[in-house]
């Protein structure tokens, strides 16, 4: 059996007000979403299994790039929070790998590519945002020393 999935089933959409005026971090968080998104679609329209899966393993592998360069970043400016922010994306990294480490079907390729964006925007909304904040704060002050 596949691992129980917390699925929510609003309709996810990209909202303006999860971009945070980071443009590399802006971009990666963009990107990571349309490819989750797609998953979902492609899912619907009856993809075939071998090629969702290669695009849910991309957006995992891409998940692990994005939550380095955030955690490098929270190193650089000594972010207070920096451990409950880590520990929220291992927490998603373990749910993923769990995931991938079962057989896939096309439902359950579904529900993880719904869980993901959904994780994705609220990740974004309540932990990202203070993250980036403390972050254009600290370039703020690196350029006025
Ligand atoms: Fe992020
Ligand atoms: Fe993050």
């Amino acid at each position: 059996m596949p691992p129980k999935m917390p699925i929510k089933r609003a309709p996810l959409t990209w909202a303006d007000d999860i971009v945070t005026g980071d443009v590399d971090l802006d971009d990666q968080h963009r990107e990571f979403y349309t490819r989750a998104q797609k998953i979902v679609a492609a899912s619907k329209a009856g993809q075939d299994i071998g090629e969702l899966a290669v695009n849910l393993e991309f957006l995992a592998n891409y998940a692990e790039q994005h939550f380095a360069r955030e955690e490098q970043l929270m190193a650089e400016i000594k972010y207070a929070y920096a451990e409950t922010h880590k520990a929220a994306h291992r927490s998603f990294r373990n749910k993923l790998a769990e995931f991938l480490n079962t057989p896939y079907t096309i439902l359950t390729v579904r529900e993880v590519a719904e869980w993901t964006s959904d994780w994705f925007m609220r990740h974004e909304r309540m932990v990202d945002r203070p993250f980036i904040e403390a972050l254009h704060s600290a370039r703020k002050d690196a350029v006025s020393d």
